[in-house]
């Protein structure tokens, strides 16, 4: 089945600070997506609250509003074919430490927390992340 799907990839501060733009860009570029849409900004405490709402009662969830407001992210909205599945498997693991080697996690981060970059987890999800951030 061939399937053209939407989502968001976010590059957190991490990799903003690390200079890993043009890198992770074309990776997402070789993989065969398409870019639709790209903008740097500094989040907001509020954007993050209704972003990461699911994990507001998570112990971690005060770490997780200090690090991705703690600097500048690029946010890209792609398009591709079963982009979803394609796109978390580009990115690997959320816990970059058993991310495949050859993901983007497995390149560039070592732990669960500082992993470089976010992607949007469900087709609904991805839809709903291209209104909320563009
Ligand atoms: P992301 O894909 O942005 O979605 C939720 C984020 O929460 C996830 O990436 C991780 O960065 C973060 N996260 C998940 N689990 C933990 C944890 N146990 N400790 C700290 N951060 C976490």
């Amino acid at each position: 089945m061939r399937n053209k799907e939407k989502f968001i990839v976010i590059l957190k501060p991490d990799g903003f600070r690390r200079k890993l733009i043009g890198k992770i860009i074309n990776r997402f570029e070789e993989k065969g997506f398409d870019i639709l849409d790209i903008k740097t900004e500094t989040l907001s405490v509020k954007i993050l609250e209704e972003h990461y709402v699911h994990l507001k009662e998570k112990v971690f969830f005060q770490d997780i509003v200090d690090y991705m407001t703690s600097g500048p992210v690029v946010i890209i909205a792609m398009e591709g074919l079963n982009g979803i599945e394609a796109a978390r498997m580009l990115a690997g693991s959320t816990n970059s430490a058993q991310a495949d080697p050859g993901s983007i996690r497995g390149t560039w981060a070592l732990t669960i927390d500082e992993n470089v970059i976010h992607v949007s987890d469900s087709v609904e999800n991805g839809e709903h992340e291209y209104i909320r951030f563009f």
